[in-house]
């Protein structure tokens, strides 16, 4: 309760102090006191709040706020982790969920980094209430696991509007409408009202019903539980109570009886859940939208229902270890888990800077250049005049956007390649050196790629770079740094390499376009590396290549299997495993699905293997290789739409 009185006391406080300000003003008149100059001016105006706002990778100003706890104060440099923060609302469904989930809650303090601390913040009246409760919330999922985590979470009874610093500046420019922030909301209308009834909706998940709400109003009919399959709401909404079958029978029955969308209403007392199917209901596509709200007395009468979305404030920023702002991009779902996600992504990044001030030649390629058509962005450049002697050569390689914001970013996952030629008249001219793939709508992918095996290709001192993706993607803004560095404990360097094989349709002729190579190991060799870079494309009836397990060996003198699975692909969360490694995390997509040989924002890990062991090395013609890819073990043999593999292959020699 004392919490109750310090904010009313605050806000009366900035309620007069507001008023003494616009009556000196009438008094003085706007520029009586005669300073015109611009600086002035722009202090002034900062003075006033009226400042523009950050826009991300600006540096977070140094803030203070009170909290539950007494005070959280935000100066650059001292926090040494990422900060997050998270304004709450009960306006949003989305919200409502995100806190009523014991899910969701339990995940944010086992997995939120140890590095991270999360403030807090309400943007409504009930600021003090709200700020109670989210500590209550979190308090009580934290009873059996570890208490550490609760010391990084900050709680501030004071409402957004009411903070007096940047925050709510930065809050309301990066306002959105994105399922995670901005309002979705039903509107209930009839006969008689004056008003409408606007409630806040929560719609289905998003990768289970794709459909969505159209703009018509729609006659809203009562179908009990849903339950029954032998409603009569044809062409009408369904409004269906939660409960006594699952979400997946209520839509499925209400999609047979040719409903155009169902609303599911939370019993008395309950909390907005977040539908979704389970199990084998998933493989049953149904063609109608879904939402779920609260029960809504009014809907006793006849009513009509339409939806819509209205803009709120954005619901959450980040600070990264460097103190630059960071957008937190798309929630897909409600679950803190997209807030422990950004959170890992700040570490790798931060680790990322760690790696990049060790000591190498730095060979700029593309300094923020725009990649887009059939040429994509190309740059000729002379390498260090002592690269023969380097044993490690990494690509430096980043993807923004051409606005500060996210928005502006390319919409689609692209494949990005990246190829090199510094002899013209050489075999490996135009090979390719590097692969990236863009991620869904962010601009924040950077990644340190080690390439090492591939230095035989720079066969000359100055070098064609070409990073290209498919012509009609958006453009994206690249920047690409080739790093030469020695490592002492590497005591051999690649010499020279064997290009293998490529991919190609992964049809039922796949495997039968693949000869074995006979070679010999040359003269001087130490050590035999074999090195690839696989990615499966493309959506047959198994989803191959993208969303199947597929399996690629290199059979060695017709005795060594060595093989790489891609056995993550299609599964939920495969690629948020890989956030750690620098894939872009709440991308504007479905980036969170395990994909073959690749993620969405991350760039492709050269697969190596030292096979040695399994050669002839006496240098006849004694050694043979042989490639084959498989769908779950067998040949491929789709139906349909065949996939694509896209390979890159060599032998690499080293003494
Ligand atoms: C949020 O709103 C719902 C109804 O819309 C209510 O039942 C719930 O208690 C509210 N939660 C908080 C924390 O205010
Ligand atoms: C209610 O919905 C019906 C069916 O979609 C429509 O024909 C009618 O115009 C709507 N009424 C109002 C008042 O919007
Ligand atoms: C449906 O569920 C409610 C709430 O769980 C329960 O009270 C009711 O008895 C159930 N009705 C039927 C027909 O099973
Ligand atoms: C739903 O629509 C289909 C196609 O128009 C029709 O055959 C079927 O009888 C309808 N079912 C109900 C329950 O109205
Ligand atoms: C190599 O391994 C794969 C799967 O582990 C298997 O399906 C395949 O038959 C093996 N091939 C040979 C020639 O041993």
């Amino acid at each position: 309760h004392c919490w109750l009185v310090m904010v009313h006391v605050l806000l009366e406080s900035t309620l007069l102090a507001l008023l003494q300000i616009n009556t000196q003003k009438t008094a003085k008149g706007e520029e009586a006191d005669g300073e015109t100059s611009d600086d002035t001016i722009s202090l002034r105006a900062k003075k006033d709040g009226l400042y523009p706002s950050p826009e991300p990778g600006d540096p977070a100003p140094p803030f203070r706020v009170t909290t539950l706890d007494g005070e959280f104060e935000y100066q650059p440099g001292k926090l040494r982790g990422s900060l997050i923060i998270h304004a709450f609302t009960n306006k949003s469904g989305f919200v409502e969920c995100l806190w009523a989930s014991e899910a969701s809650r339990t995940d944010l303090l086992q997995d939120l980094p140890p590095s991270a601390h999360v403030l807090f913040l309400s943007l409504d009246d009930s600021a003090v209430t709200d700020a109670l409760w989210m500590r209550d919330q979190l308090h009580q999922v934290a009873a059996h696991g570890k208490k550490e985590v609760l010391s990084r979470l900050h709680f501030c009874p004071v409402p957004a509007f009411a903070l007096g610093n940047w925050i709510p500046g930065v809050l309301y420019t990066w306002a959105c409408a994105r399922r995670n922030c901005g309002l979705a909301q039903v509107v209930f209308t009839s006969e008689g009202w004056k008003m409408p009834v606007i409630v806040k909706r929560l719609d289905a998940r998003y990768d289970w019903l794709m459909v969505r709400w159209d703009e018509k109003s729609h006659q809203l009919v009562d179908a009990g539980n849903g339950c029954d399959p032998s409603s009569t709401v044809a062409g009408a909404v369904a409004w269906v109570s939660e409960g006594n079958c699952s979400f997946f029978t209520k839509v499925q029955n209400m999609a047979k009886s040719n409903a155009s969308g169902v609303l599911v209403y939370a019993l008395p007392g309950n909390p907005i859940q977040d539908m979704n199917c389970e199990g084998d209901e998933c493989d049953s596509p149904l063609g109608i939208p879904a939402s779920m709200v609260h029960l809504e007395p009014a809907v006793a009468q006849r009513v009509n229902v339409s939806f819509q979305r209205t803009p709120s404030p954005n619901l959450f920023i980040g600070i990264d270890q460097q103190g630059a702002l960071a957008e937190m991009g798309l929630f897909l779902y409600p679950t803190f888990k997209f807030i422990n996600w950004q959170a890992q992504w700040f570490d790798f990044y931060n680790s990322l800077q760690t790696r990049l001030r060790s000591p190498a030649q730095v060979v700029s390629v593309f300094d923020k250049v725009q990649m887009q058509g059939d040429r994509g962005a190309v740059a000729t450049v002379d390498l260090p005049p002592d690269f023969l002697d380097f044993d490690t050569l990494e690509l430096d390689a980043s993807l923004s956007c051409p606005g500060r914001r996210d928005l502006s970013c390319a919409h689609w996952d692209h494949t990005v390649q990246l190829f090199v030629c510094c002899d013209h008249f050489s075999p490996y001219c135009n090979v390719e050196l590097g692969r990236w793939i863009t991620a869904f709508r962010r601009g924040i992918g950077r990644w340190l790629t080690d390439v090492s095996p591939l230095l035989p290709l720079l066969n000359s001192g100055r070098c064609t770079f070409t990073m290209k993706t498919v012509p009609w993607a958006m453009p994206w803004i690249v920047s690409l740094n080739v790093r030469f560095s020695d490592h002492p404990a590497n005591k051999l360097r690649p010499f020279t390499v064997m290009p293998l094989y490529s991919g190609g349709t992964f049809d039922k002729n796949y495997n039968k376009r693949y000869r074995p190579v006979k070679f010999s190991v040359p003269a001087s060799t130490k050590q035999v590396e074999l090195f690839a870079v696989i990615t499966g494309h493309g959506s047959d009836n198994n989803r191959c290549g993208e969303f199947c397990v597929t399996s690629h060996h290199f059979l060695i003198n017709a005795v060594y299997n060595n093989t790489r699975i891609f056995d993550s692909a299609g599964s939920p969360l495969g690629c948020t495993m890989r956030v750690k490694e620098g894939a872009v995390p709440n991308e504007y997509g479905t980036w969170l699905y395990g994909r073959g040989g690749w993620c969405d924002g991350l760039q492709v890990d050269p697969w190596t293997i030292d096979i040695t062991r399994q050669l002839d090395m006496s240098g006849s013609e004694a050694n043979t290789l042989l490639y084959f890819g498989l769908y779950e073990g067998r040949d491929p043999n789709p139906t349909q739409d065949p996939g694509y593999i896209i390979m890159t292959s060599f032998l690499v020699f080293y003494k």
